[in-house]
């Protein structure tokens, strides 16, 4: 099949390709569509073949389940049971935005779509071209991030287009997107809210609207690189993700002693052959040797950090390096969501200095 491209980034939003992305979802096909994280997958939710569809095109495992988005609250009450009042309290809070809420479903939502679980992650996303696609299509969307199982997710069309090109059929073309990483999960099943996937809303965020909040033990790691708790509640947690072909490590520790480490191991990777790429910001670049380096952001703003990093991990794959080396990035909002995709993408290797 050939991937239409449907440019909707000016404003105001060209209605008439959210007629054909509608027209495309209503008849079981897929379409992807921007969002202020990173690009969506979408098919329609209640539809257990589209979610199938969704699986095969992505190369993803069919029991890790697909985020269902919403335009309205009223959605989510018609697709959950037993929906707590912190339901109520935190969607308005952060909806529309970067939050995803795991509840009980009822029999709306397809086992397809949920990966077997009696339970539905739900969200509202925070884009125009988002939410006029499910208003306009009158459905729910099941919606992974558009990328191949195993890629780093999504932040331009582009990127979507060198997954999935002729594997779907249209990309709504929304320019790059705002945040750059992926929601943050809660479940909201339990009696604590839980934390499964750190974002932009972060713990102390949510505090302030439930009270007492945890992290998920299964996605907590220590210094040798393993969790004390058992496996992450949110199955798409438990793979090695975002992986860039590259090996990658990331150097922590002081700014002069990270920089000498990264160059002499350059030094010695070059020395033997090997491509060697580095991961710096705009005040670090110019000090490094014998690398690629590719400039993330600016320290002192961690939007601009989140914002690049799928891009310049994919950037790596281009360049074709075969060793990456990484500064650290735990800065104080999103540093948790930055370090746990950046040590994801690294099989948590982390060189201490
Ligand atoms: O920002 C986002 O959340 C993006 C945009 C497109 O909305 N979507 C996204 O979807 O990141 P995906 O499929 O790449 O990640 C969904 C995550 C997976 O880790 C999955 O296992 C988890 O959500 N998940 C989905 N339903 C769940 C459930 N019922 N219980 C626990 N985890 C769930
Ligand atoms: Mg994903």
């Amino acid at each position: 099949m050939i991937t239409k491209i449907l440019d909707v980034s000016e404003e105001p939003i060209n209605i008439e390709y959210i007629r054909q992305a509608s027209e495309i979802l209503k008849n079981g096909g897929l379409v992807a569509f921007p969002t202020e994280t990173v690009y969506g997958l979408g098919g329609d939710a209640t539809d257990k073949e589209a979610s199938c569809k969704i699986y095969a095109a992505k190369g993803r495992p069919s029991d890790n389940p697909l985020i269902v988005h919403i335009a309205k609250f009223e959605q989510l009450q018609q697709i959950s049971k037993d929906l707590p009042k912190t339901a109520k309290l935190l969607a308005d809070a952060f909806w529309p935005g970067p939050l995803t809420m795991v509840v009980n479903k009822n029999q709306v939502i397809p086992y397809e779509t949920t990966g077997g679980l009696d339970t539905v992650a739900v969200r509202m996303p925070n884009n125009p071209v988002a939410l006029a696609l499910i208003n306009e299509s009158g459905c729910m969307i099941a919606a992974p991030s558009a990328n191949t199982s195993g890629r780093p997710s999504p932040t331009k069309a582009s990127h979507v287009y060198e997954d999935l090109s002729g594997k779907i059929e249209a990309i709504l073309d929304g320019g790059p997107v705002d945040i750059g990483l992926e929601s943050t999960i809660v479940d909201l099943t339990e009696d604590v809210v839980t934390i499964l996937r750190p974002g932009y809303i972060n713990m102390d965020m949510l505090s302030e609207v439930v009270g007492e909040v945890r992290m998920d033990p299964g996605i907590v790691y220590n210094d040798k690189g393993t969790t004390e708790g058992a496996k992450p509640k949110a199955p798409g947690m438990r793979y090695k993700h975002y992986a860039p072909k590259a090996d990658l490590t990331i150097v922590d520790g002081s700014e002069d002693k990270v920089i000498t480490t990264i160059n002499q191991l350059s030094k010695e990777a070059t020395a033997k052959g090997k491509r060697v790429g580095v991961i710096a910001t705009s005040a670090t670049a110019g000090r490094y040797n014998d690398a690629k380096v590719l400039i993330i952001g600016d320290r002192a703003d961690e939007q601009s950090i989140a914002h690049n990093l799928y891009d310049i991990l994919r950037q790596f794959d281009e360049l074709d390096v075969d060793v990456i080396y990484s500064e650290s990035f735990a800065t104080p909002k999103m540093g948790q969501a930055i370090m746990n995709r950046l040590l994801k993408a690294a099989g948590q290797k982390t060189l201490k200095v």
